[in-house]
């Protein structure tokens, strides 16, 4: 359950009784202040501030951007309560540093749910803070969250993803997770020879595990390597018991039980993917050289970009899944629409051999040409490459999540 504190700056009692019991009927410990000065000079000893009504001296949207004037009070988000559902509220609220806007009149659920989003946003920003570089002075962000995903199956998503997790989790065991999202038939386990014990069908029983990083890593399988593995249920109908919700959330808490993250989220397209996507630093996407599969690409690019752009956190990787070449690297980029960052030789022995073998070409032919641009593109992947920490192309994009229906 959850127990962050929050602090609550409200002058009407009954509002504030009602946004408390909400709050603290799920866990959260509350409390109120009616001061905004108070409010501004204690927002700093808690997870998250609430401002509903204030004195009229200081309207609620003054309260929030002092608090957002305070660089110290920067990691703590700020929930503003609208008294109306007036657009204009609203905006006054987000222009002066609000994270989140609630109307009245709210749904206790709906306060339940921002509340945690904001709780689970903001812990993640923290564990991706940003870390000093060691040449002195300049900071870069840490990449750690890799999501491989193709709109074509057979594109080589999962050995992309597989290969990628592997290579990073070398010289970092127990420090790198991979979380297998093709829910229905994922293959992660198989490629690394492993029989898992409990897979992410059972993680999703356990709302608690989804939430506690410890709790979370009892469902793991150990590869050799020293990655570790969130297996995909074992059968098919066992697919819809994971939601979007839970996606959100073991993604979230995953990041917080280790270093890095990579997902395989299959080919499919759905809330649950998309969640994925959300989630993710880098998003691998694999494509073979053949007209129908770049147009997949775009039309996947197309469809998500209407609600925020992925294109900025997006590497194309060209895998060669054919022995011969009809497209030109000109017309799949033509196609497209987009440069190619990486390409994967063909090698149709090597994967087979190592699907076959469950020893990832990384691991099993490590000298091989499609091990070493593998390598590659884990350090690409994960911003390790000198000058593509945010491969030059960082740009905030908006959510994706709520753009499918929920599952
Ligand atoms: N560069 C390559 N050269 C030759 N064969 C490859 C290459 N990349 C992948 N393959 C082979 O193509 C097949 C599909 O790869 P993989 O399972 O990784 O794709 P996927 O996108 O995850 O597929 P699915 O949609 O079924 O999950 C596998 O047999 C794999 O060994
Ligand atoms: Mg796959």
């Amino acid at each position: 359950m959850p127990s962050s504190q929050i602090l609550l700056l409200e002058l009407d009692a009954t509002s504030g009784e009602v946004i408390s019991t909400t709050l603290t009927g799920v866990g959260f410990a509350v409390e109120t202040v009616t001061d905004s000065a108070e409010a501004v000079r204690r927002a700093g000893d808690f997870s998250l501030v609430i401002i509903d009504q204030t004195d009229p001296a200081k309207s609620p949207a003054d309260v929030c951007r002092e608090i957002r004037a305070t660089p110290e009070l920067a990691p703590v988000p700020v929930l503003c309560i609208g008294q109306t559902e007036d657009v204009e509220e609203r905006i006054r609220f987000l222009e002066a540093g609000a994270d989140d806007v609630v109307a009245k009149p709210f749904d206790q659920r709906e306060l339940e749910a921002r509340v945690e989003a904001l709780l689970l946003r903001f812990q993640r920003s923290r564990a991706l803070a940003p870390m000093a570089a060691s040449d002195g002075g300049m900071v870069h962000r840490v990449r750690r969250t890799v999501v491989a995903y193709s709109p074509k199956g057979g594109s080589g998503t999962t050995t992309v993803a597989v290969n990628v997790a592997v290579a990073h989790a070398a010289g970092r065991p127990g420090r790198v997770l991979i979380v297998d999202l093709d829910l229905q038939f994922g293959q992660v386990a198989t490629l690394l020879n492993l029989t898992p014990k409990q897979t992410i069908a059972d993680l999703v029983r356990d709302e608690q595990s989804q939430r506690e990083p410890e709790l979370l890593k009892t469902y793991v399988s150990h590869h050799e390597s020293g990655l570790e593995v969130l297996a995909a249920p074992g059968s098919p109908e066992l697919a819809d018991l994971v939601t979007e919700a839970s996606v959100g959330r073991i993604l979230e808490t995953a990041l917080l039980a280790y270093d890095a993250v990579v997902v395989d989220a299959g080919a499919h397209l759905d809330a649950r993917t998309m969640a994925a996507l959300d989630a993710a630093d880098t998003i691998l996407i694999p494509v073979y050289p053949e007209i129908a599969a770049l147009k997949a690409v775009q039309a996947l690019l197309d469809f998500v970009n209407e609600t925020g752009s992925i294109s900025a956190k997006t590497t194309f990787v060209l895998n060669n899944v054919f022995a011969k070449q009809i497209l030109k690297m000109r017309d799949v980029e033509n196609g497209l629409g987009a440069k190619v960052d990486c390409t994967l030789p063909y090698d149709a022995f090597l994967y087979h051999k190592a699907a076959n073998e469950g020893n990832p070409v990384v691991r099993g032919a490590a000298q091989s040409a499609a091990a070493v641009a593998l390598v590659q593109l884990a350090a690409t992947a994960f911003g390790e490459t000198v000058g593509q920490a945010d491969g030059g192309r960082e740009r905030r994009g908006r959510g994706l999540s709520g753009l499918l229906k929920r599952t």
